[in-house]
């Protein structure tokens, strides 16, 4: 997969579909040559670079006036010599320089992909291979890119490494993960952003001269701008036109952006952030940053989305994870709140165990003075006034329930009026002689601190040595504001954001080997840290605390372009909703929270009894589908960014094809609205499939090229909940029948 041509100094890095490019340029330096679907023959240099004498500008050789690195498509560009554009890396020298000059010094090829020291991606010496280039400066500093590609996957993993190999300190201000110069700047940039209880909406905007980025300065991958960017050529769309997607596999601060220069060069860049980012690069040490992934698709977004989808399912999720079922929960937190009391949850999880849910998640409250969201966090004792019987006492009641039980967690948060707080004030992150602000009355532990997370480490052990504990919810609802450490040295004050995240990471590690069996669900007030590094802990993540039927329809939906459905916490929670205050039907809401993991956040005691049979369809009717639902492909067939933001459609079809289920929402109802047809995807032009309630068989031709009539009588069918009335949705459940045509 990997070819690296002598005489022509070009690296090609291809599986069936894609090709990625890179060439050594005549002053050492990489160009970056291409990306996209995939190249075959011979490739020469001079097929993707020329000579340009343009005039003004500067050169590196001299009596040469046609070889500016400004002009140049470059592959992993620095500061300090004729490219004006934004570097990829920045160094500083004991002098102060920033001047370096990385030459190209040799490559290796390794079959399969070798790990880093942070979470990333995984792969088989069958299925990927590895091209590691090593750049070298004369004053003792090394760089390493590092490109996976994935044989049946096209995805291309990199990363960077920077090594001090020299006798002095260099200080790192930037060290991206990825960098490339796109030969045109014919895209539209798609962006992810948003805020809390509003995660990942759309924005798309065509790229401009200039820099265009998304990041988060907030010590989290962020609910204001996902880590990742798609960019697609004007007038791509779900399933046509040519899109490059990545994702950064982080959770901290990041910056991606795109810079068109005046030769209309898109340089895209991407990776830690490198405001407030300063590492201190000691002689033998060494520095990684973290995975940036990269797919190309000719397809368009749907062919994008599966490409991650089944990455993230194979290559990211741990495997002990790949194929065990997700249970069905039962989380307590919009049921009570703070208010409860051991009766009261066993009661919820009878309940719920009556209707055939499989897992009851007691969420925040449970732990020290935790009454309210003033105190509490960071004494991780059980509240004895609340569960007499402890945690011990009360999964076991819930166990004889028939149902597993699983515990929320924000260890890395502290509030005052704590007997943590006493001890440890100054374990805060912030300045001793500055305010410290606070948000929901907490405050951000430094993590940095490895005294600091052993501690909370060890009391987290105290209760869950002790308890049968299948689950936990691990929360973050703090972002960090003043970013000082008390035990970091003045010159390294740049490393606490980063040792930060390594600090959460770490303690993800330590209770994954002693609790292997706990399944985590990471959350940072919903989806304020929906991410890969996350992902590869957690395999799940609360996608919102947004539960609103309708505003869920817009976060799954742009979520679903990187994250398969198995990733994405999604419960039916109570009308009015807490969020919003929208009435939704039960139907609705329900029909949303299929697509992802299922369950539910509401007090079920005080339900209707027709609301509880209705419950017990939902669930006996999800536990039909999970299978394909979280393993199928997913199709996005009617978008709720477009079409007046009333429709929107979503589809699975499981992988062998003989399965489909497919539902249709619309939001407000509108009077002499035109007959509807839903074109469905992923089926068998010529093979037929029976939909439940229908008479006949149709065929794929049909679903996929006319399109499934949406009214009230089709087929001899029946739909009751015919459009009357807001906040409507249809499902539709298919079977290939097994004949063709
Ligand atoms: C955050 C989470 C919620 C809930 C509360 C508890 O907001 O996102 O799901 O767990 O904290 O305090």
């Amino acid at each position: 997969m990997i070819e690296f041509d002598l005489k022509e100094k070009v690296f090609h890095l291809k599986n069936n579909e894609i090709s990625y490019v890179i060439g050594i340029l005549e002053n050492g330096h990489l160009g970056h040559f291409y990306f996209g679907k995939k190249l075959s023959g011979p490739l020469m240099s001079n097929m993707f670079r020329i000579d340009q004498n343009k005039g003004l500008t500067s050169n590196v050789f001299e009596n040469n006036p046609s070889f500016s690195l400004n002009n140049e498509r470059l592959e992993y560009p620095c500061y300090g010599s004729t490219d004006f554009r934004e570097p990829a890396f920045d160094f500083e020298d004991k002098d102060g320089s920033h001047i370096y000059n990385f030459k190209y010094s040799d490559y290796e090829i390794l079959s399969g992909k070798p790990s880093i020291d942070l979470p990333s991606s995984y792969g088989l010496e069958s299925e990927a291979s590895t091209l590691r280039i090593k750049l070298k400066d004369k004053f003792g500093l090394e760089i390493t890119l590092s490109y996976t590609i994935f044989e049946s996957l096209n995805i291309i993993a990199r990363h960077t490494q920077v090594r001090n190999t020299g006798n002095e300190v260099h200080y790192i201000d930037r060290l991206m993960s990825l960098s490339m110069d796109l030969k045109d700047s014919n895209w539209e940039m798609m962006q992810f952003s948003g805020d809390w209880i509003r995660e990942r909406h759309q924005y798309v905007t065509p790229l401009r001269p200039g820099i265009q980025s998304v990041y988060s300065h907030r010590g989290a991958s962020s609910a204001n701008h996902h880590p990742s960017l798609i960019l697609k050529r004007l007038g791509a769309n779900e399933t046509q036109g040519e899109a490059i997607g990545m994702t950064l596999m982080y959770s901290g601060n990041h910056l991606i952006q795109c810079e068109v220069d005046s030769n209309s060069i898109t340089r895209v860049m991407g990776g830690i952030s490198p405001s407030y980012f300063k590492w201190k690069l000691q002689p033998n040490e060494m520095f990684q940053s973290p995975e940036m992934l990269l797919s190309y698709s000719g397809k368009g977004l749907e062919q994008l989305s599966h490409t991650f989808h089944d990455f993230v399912r194979n290559h990211i999720i741990s495997k002990k994870w790949h194929n065990t079922t997700r249970p069905i929960v039962l989380n307590n937190w919009e049921a009570t709140y703070f208010d409860f009391t051991e009766d009261k949850i066993v009661e919820l999880a009878k309940q719920g165990s009556e209707l055939g849910i499989e897992m009851f998640v007691l969420d925040d409250g449970w732990f020290g003075n935790r009454n309210s969201d003033q105190t509490g966090l960071g004494d991780w004792f059980v509240n004895r006034d609340k569960l007499p019987n402890g945690i011990e006492g009360l999964s076991k009641r819930v166990h004889d329930l028939g149902m597993q039980f699983g515990l929320w967690i924000e260890p890395e948060m502290i509030n005052k009026g704590t007997l943590l707080y006493e001890n440890h004030q100054d374990w805060l992150i912030g300045h001793p002689d500055r305010a410290i602000s606070h948000g929901r009355n907490q405050y951000v532990l430094d993590y940095s601190n490895q005294e600091v997370v052993d501690h909370i480490l060890n009391q987290l052990i105290n209760v869950l040595d002790n308890a049968n504990v299948d689950y936990i919810k691990w929360d973050m609802n703090k972002n960090i504001t003043e970013a000082y450490s008390k035990t970091l040295a003045r010159d390294q004050q740049g490393e606490l954001f980063h040792r930060y995240i390594l600090g959460v990471y770490y303690l993800y590690e330590k209770l994954i080997d002693r609790y292997p069996n706990i399944l985590i669900e990471s959350c940072a007030s919903g989806g304020g840290r929906f991410d890969l590094a996350m992902m590869y802990y957690a395999p799940q993540a609360w996608t919102s605390d947004n539960t609103d039927a309708v505003e869920r329809l817009k976060i799954q939906h742009t979520t679903s372009l990187f994250f398969p459905l198995i990733t994405m916490a999604s419960h039916i929670s109570d009308v009015p909703n807490h969020q919003v205050g929208r009435m939704t039907s039960l139907k609705m809401r329900g029909d949303v929270a299929n697509f992802g993991t299922f369950g539910y956040e509401l007090d079920l005691t005080k339900l209707q009894d027709a609301e509880k049979v209705e419950i017990k369809e939902q669930v006996k009717t999800f536990k039909s589908l999970r299978e394909l639902i979280h393993h199928g492909e997913f199709y996005r067939l009617i978008s709720p960014f477009e079409n007046d933001y009333n429709n929107t459609a979503w589809q699975v079809v499981s992988k062998d094809g003989n399965q489909s289920f497919v539902t249709w929402y619309q939001v407000l109802s509108r009077p002499n609205e035109p007959i509807k047809y839903l074109k469905l995807r992923g089926l068998e032009v010529d093979a037929l499939y029976q939909i439940t309630g229908f008479d006949e068989a149709i065929s794929g031709s049909y679903l996929m090229y006319q399109g499934l009539l949406i009214e009230p009588s089709f087929n001899g069918v029946e739909i009751k909940e015919y459009a009357l009335g807001d906040f409507q949705s249809r499902t539709f459940v298919i079977k290939k029948v097994n004949y063709n045509l």
